[in-house]
């Protein structure tokens, strides 16, 4: 890959794969359905000032707190501590006059993570734990001033080259944007096939910071559809679920051989699939896939692998991490 070449990331997650080439000259684009990801890594991935963002800090953090209104439903007050929810509003209201975008996003995204960290919740796959005696919940204020200079540190410390790089709301079955065969390489890791929505759990941040975008279920999310969603969030029928899996990484896989140059490579991230009463081997299934829609598999290279048992004791076979490499 060199310096000019375009990198591909369909799901791109909180924009790892983006940064990465950005740093290191390449061009990329990335898309990915949950418009919360999309706002991280499009704040991960932008020239900031670092003066103008101390100055904000240091402006930000010598104002004397005022009680702020605190509008909220009931699930969200129980997530924070009482005082934790009333910086959160003291904030978030000092960010919203801050006039440059850019940098608003930036103070947001810091509010974001810090406001996790001083909260009741543990974050457990798809749901939303709450653990009242979590273990010295720090206060607001402190957490969002260690995350404001660790993402301050970061923008210095790692500068970027001038690159191209897009970050866009989009689907990874239906790449229109993306010219046909304009792509040198495509870097991803698509959702793992299970149940779980994943983003369905991010509800507190849109409620808090994205009022005004929807926070139920993502539709066009791997393998999940209008009529079957609430199916497989309970807990349905496992086949049926990897049969969608499946069909959409068919037209993933459709996608990235219309974009990728002939001779282009593409790298997948694929996990296993760990059902009630078997393990499903995406990495074989997914090359197969992938072959069908004309790409060339070069390699399956296990990086983890880790044995699959229900309740703990029940061995029903072993799950694997793997990267298919492939090239059209
Ligand atoms: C395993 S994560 C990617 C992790 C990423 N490599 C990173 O470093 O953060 C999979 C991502 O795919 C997204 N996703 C799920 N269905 C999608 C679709 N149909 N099109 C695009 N993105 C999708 C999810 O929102 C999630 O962010």
């Amino acid at each position: 890959m060199s310096r000019g070449s375009l990198v591909l990331d369909p799901f791109l997650g909180v924009g790892t794969t983006l940064l990465t080439c950005r740093e290191l000259g390449i061009n990329s684009v990335g898309f990915d359905v949950s418009p919360l990801f999309v706002f991280i890594s499009e704040v991960k991935l932008r020239d900031y000032d670092v003066d103008e963002l101390r100055r904000v800090r240091d402006e930000i953090f010598s104002i004397k707190f005022e009680k702020p209104e605190v509008k909220v439903s009931g699930f969200l007050r129980n997530l924070y501590p009482k005082p934790v929810l009333e910086d959160l509003f003291f904030f978030k209201g000092l960010i919203s006059k801050i006039s440059d975008e850019e940098v608003r996003d930036f103070f947001t995204l810091a509010l974001m993570v810090a406001a996790e960290k001083s909260s009741y919740m543990m974050r457990d796959g798809a749901v939303i734990k709450i653990v009242k005696n979590k273990p010295r919940i720090p206060s607001l204020r402190k957490a969002y001033r260690i995350m404001v200079n660790r993402m301050i540190d970061d923008v210095e410390k790692l500068p970027l080259t001038d690159a191209s790089v897009k970050a866009m709301v989009g689907d990874a079955r239906r790449m229109e944007s993306v010219e046909t065969e304009s792509v040198d390489a495509v870097i991803t890791s698509p959702p793992y096939l299970n149940k779980i929505e994943y983003t369905r759990c991010y509800w507190p941040e849109y409620e808090i910071f994205f009022p005004h975008i929807s926070h139920t279920g993502i539709r066009s999310y791997l393998s999940m559809r209008p009529d079957d969603v609430e199916l497989s969030m309970l807990g349905g029928d496992a086949p049926l679920v990897a049969e969608l899996y499946f069909e959409d990484m068919e037209k993933v896989c459709g996608e990235v051989y219309r974009v990728l140059k002939p001779g282009g490579a593409a790298v997948m991230v694929v996990g296993g699939g760990v059902f009630p009463d078997k393990v499903i081997q995406v990495d074989v299934a997914v090359a197969e896939i992938a072959e069908r829609c004309g790409l060339n598999v070069e390699r399956i290279v296990a990086v983890n692998k880790r044995v699959a048992a229900v309740d703990r004791v029940r061995k029903i076979g072993e799950s694997r991490e793997s990267i298919i490499y492939l090239r059209k």
